[in-house]
């Protein structure tokens, strides 16, 4: 939600070029307007609209300001309060248009704040709550308050989540950036130029140097140096540690693909390689407390939640206790009378900032007074849930930019397996040369993911012509494979803006089938486990009623690809080991279909419509 950069150096260099790089980087968290201002000579410079970054830049020229300028904020917008129009976009200002901002969250107060301000004589031009921000720290201001106290005091009044990035025309050598809830990044290049993002990306290029700012704390950077204090209690002295950053810029670049959600796809073979080095202590301290768990949920959204019923599954089947999956926006009712103590709950979320999932965790440890243990899976080293978790899993898919996740979601079913085969080992449930047999699978999914996208993808695109004309498609699946087809089906929803339903096989004929006429397309997804003889009945009822069936199989299968129209194959063997990796090996391949019917009906991937990355707002 909203991509929020800026600058401040000492260096010759153009202010505008860097702030217009550095919003392109982050234009998959929100892409309806944009806005850059830069300060000289006690001035602010201010270009913004509704659009695509480009379109704006075609009109705007958004690099070109005043070329001695050292100063500059940029923001791309993904709207909450008030429709995408130049008005709305950031940066907002005060009265006297001194005070720039830009925001990426919501205050929830802002009426309230908007009242008071307005009684003091203040003016508003937009509908959004950021607005609130320059005006209330004017109003400090003009109590006497120097700039820095009176964002200490304003941000203190705000209740709600924020990532906030404020200039002063008459303060030329300081940016100030504060954040709560909204996560915010702050690079350095040691004397010369410092960055603030909400995300590494931006500034990857000029640095690796990195500080993560926490929540209630603020940067106060200056051209190649930053300062911390807490807005809580500023006397409280700050000690922050670096990071260095070790993704190369190419992960987070396109690098000759013509989409992210294409390069990213193509990774997903070594982002699986990554994975599998996970250190074991790290799965073995998830296995143990999974182990001796009373009751055990498993909490995500969007993809992250389709990539925990794959989980879930798995560990079930080595752990002999039930998981409870509920998606995170729903974890609080669900479970407000029947949380227990000494429960467990795996986080699932590639960014970590997911704003339902970080108020599921917080509100489960507030009610229990924290006498249950959090489990965290996310992408993001340093990220809001791996603050609020017990135990953290970093998966190693690198930097994911296209809003519709993919490489990250291989990723995490095979650390949920992952760790599924350290509680078997645990359990000895099984024998070591089993549990060898099933590691060696897993460690497999790379090679065949590998196979399949370098020689069968060919068909991919025929298929896709094959279901122009529809615009509903039913992805059905049993067992372990519901949660292939619901994530399967999600991309398509996402990228391709197609209605699909991805349901259990079975439970289709209560219902859907009743919408099967000639033609219908169904996908099914049939690995050979335990449910395919079953399947294979479903696959001929959606049949007998004209249904156009695709099924994506394993290369040996017969009975099913005998009945389907067309098939999509994935090079994998047909054993018991290999059936708890179809999640991670089907996935690619219904990616792959829903990013060529993207580009089939002129859609971009990348940036579907109404989407953001990272959901940052209830
Ligand atoms: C948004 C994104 C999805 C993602 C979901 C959960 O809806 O568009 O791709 O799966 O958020 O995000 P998380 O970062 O928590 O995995």
């Amino acid at each position: 939600m909203c991509g929020i950069f800026g600058i401040i150096t000492n260096q010759d260099i153009s202010i505008g070029k860097f702030a217009l790089e550095g919003i392109k980087r982050l234009e998959y968290r929100g892409y309806d307007s944009c806005g850059i201002v830069a300060l000289h000579d006690s001035q602010l410079f201010i270009k913004k609209d509704a659009g695509k970054i480009d379109e704006i830049n075609e009109r705007l020229k958004l690099s070109e300001f005043p070329s001695e300028s050292k100063l500059a904020l940029a923001h791309t917008r993904w709207a909450t309060h008030g429709p995408p129009t130049k008005v709305n976009s950031h940066p907002h200002l005060d009265c006297s248009k001194k005070i720039a901002v830009i925001h990426n969250g919501i205050l929830e107060n802002f009426l309230e704040l908007k009242e008071m301000l307005e009684r003091e004589g203040h003016k508003f031009i937009s509908d959004t709550d950021t607005e609130i921000i320059p005006h209330l720290i004017e109003s400090y201001m003009k109590k006497g308050d120097d700039l820095i106290q009176a964002v200490v005091n304003a941000v203190n009044q705000c209740i709600g989540a924020y990532g906030v990035v404020i200039c002063h025309a008459d303060y030329p050598d300081i940016i100030i950036a504060v954040r709560k809830e909204s996560p915010l990044v702050i690079g350095i290049e040691k004397g010369k130029t410092t960055y603030c993002a909400s995300d590494i990306p931006a500034f990857l290029p000029y640095t690796r140097q990195c500080y993560i700012l926490e929540d209630n704390e603020m940067a106060i950077l200056k051209a190649g140096s930053v300062n911390f204090l807490n807005v809580l209690d500023p006397d409280m002295p700050i000690k922050k540690e670096i990071i260095n950053i070790e993704w190369s810029i190419d992960a987070a670049e396109k690098g000759g693909y013509e989409h992210f959600m294409l390069k990213e796809i193509y990774e997903e073979p070594v982002a699986l390689r990554r994975t599998m080095k996970i250190p074991r202590t790290n799965l073995q301290a998830f296995a143990k407390i999974l182990w001796s768990a009373k009751n055990i949920y498993i909490t995500a959204a969007g993809t992250s939640f389709y990539a925990s019923l794959a989980g879930k599954h798995i560990i079930t089947k080595f752990l002999g206790k039930y998981i409870h999956a509920i998606e995170c926006s729903e974890f609080q009712t669900e479970l407000d009378d029947a949380l227990q103590e000494d429960s467990v709950i795996i986080a699932v979320s590639q960014s970590g900032e997911t704003i339902d999932l970080i108020e599921a965790i917080r509100w489960a440890k507030e009610k229990l007074k924290k006498k249950i243990t959090v489990l965290c899976i996310t992408n993001v080293v340093g990220s809001s849930l791996t603050r609020y978790s017990d135990e953290s899993i970093i998966t190693q898919a690198g930097p994911e930019i296209g809003v519709a996740a993919t490489k990250t979601y291989c990723t995490q079913v095979l650390t949920l397996a992952l760790i599924a085969l350290e509680i078997a080992r645990y359990r000895k449930v099984i024998t070591k040369q089993e549990i060898d047999k099933y590691y060696d699978a897993l460690k497999s999914t790379a090679d065949i993911i590998d196979n399949y996208l370098k020689n069968n993808v060919s068909n991919i695109k025929d298929i896709v012509n094959n279901l122009d004309k529809s615009s509903n498609f039913f992805y059905l699946a049993r067992g372990i494979s519901i949660a292939t087809a619901k994530e399967g089906g999600l991309k398509l929803k996402e990228v391709a803006c197609r209605f699909i339903e991805g349901y259990s096989a079975a439970h289709a004929k209560h219902g859907p089938i009743s919408l099967v006429r000639e033609g219908f397309p169904i996908i099914f997804i049939a690995p050979p486990d335990e449910t395919y003889q079953r399947l294979v009945g479903n696959v001929m009822e959606f049949k007998a009623r004209g249904g156009n069936i695709i099924s994506v199989v394993v290369d040996s299968d017969k009975v099913i690809t005998e009945l389907s129209d067309r098939t999509i194959r994935i090079p994998q063997p047909a054993n018991k080991y290999y059936n708890i990796i179809s999640p991670i090996t089907f996935i690619p391949a219904l990616q792959l279909l829903s990013y060529y019917a993207a580009l089939k009906h002129n859609l971009d991937p990348d940036q579907p419509l109404n989407l953001a990355k990272t959901v940052t707002v209830h």
